[in-house]
């Protein structure tokens, strides 16, 4: 599969120092500055998701972004989402020049990694060993970093992070 140029593909994941992004069907930890950072990145684009990563919207689809689900699933299970069957499908639903967000989870990264244009990562200065989904690995020197804010832990945040976008050389 190849990137259709006029979409702009970006992923966006929250990792920790091992790549690992979720366990048991949740993330590893809520850190409201990257929800808040997450919301504000992401509204207003396209937003694609994984069948298991809808399941864990506590709300269902996104308000103000267009939710687009892959799945094999032909139930009626999905309110408010576009529901495609393919990464390809779902790529068809984008608009020219638009921006579209990938948003997890494991099994949809690693089928979009190599069609990336730009990544947001939020790293999470901690390892869950207990994870048990991953980001697949990056290759940083086919990355350059064009933004990063780094975060101490605090009252509302267990865990330092450091918000990190990067560009594909
Ligand atoms: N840290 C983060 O930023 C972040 C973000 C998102 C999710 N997560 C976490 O990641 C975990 C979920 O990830 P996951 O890997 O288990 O599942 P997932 O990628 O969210 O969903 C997997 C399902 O989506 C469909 N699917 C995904 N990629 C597909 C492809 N290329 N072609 C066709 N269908 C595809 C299939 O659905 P069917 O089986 O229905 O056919 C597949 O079983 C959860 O723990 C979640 O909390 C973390």
């Amino acid at each position: 599969m190849t990137n259709n140029n006029s979409i702009e593909i970006c992923l966006i994941v929250a990792l920790d120092e091992n790549n690992g992004i979720g366990r048991d069907g949740d993330l590893l930890c809520h850190l409201s500055n990257d929800l808040k950072h997450f919301k504000e990145v992401t509204s207003g684009h396209t937003v694609i998701m994984g069948r298991r990563t809808y399941e864990s919207l506590p709300k269902g689809a996104l308000p103000n972004r267009i939710n687009v689900v892959i799945t094999s699933d032909t139930a009626d299970n999905y309110q408010g989402c576009i529901v495609v069957r393919s990464v390809e499908e779902a790529l068809t639903h984008c608009k020219e020049g638009e921006k579209v967000f990938i948003i997890g989870g494991g099994q949809l990264y690693r089928a979009t990694y190599e069609l990336a244009d730009l990544l947001y990562l939020t790293r999470i200065h901690h390892t869950f060993s207990d994870a048990d989904t991953f980001f697949p690995e990056i290759d940083f020197d086919e990355w350059i970093l064009t933004e990063k804010e780094m975060h101490a832990a605090d009252d509302k945040h267990r865990y330092p992070y450091t918000f990190l976008t990067f560009r594909k050389k």
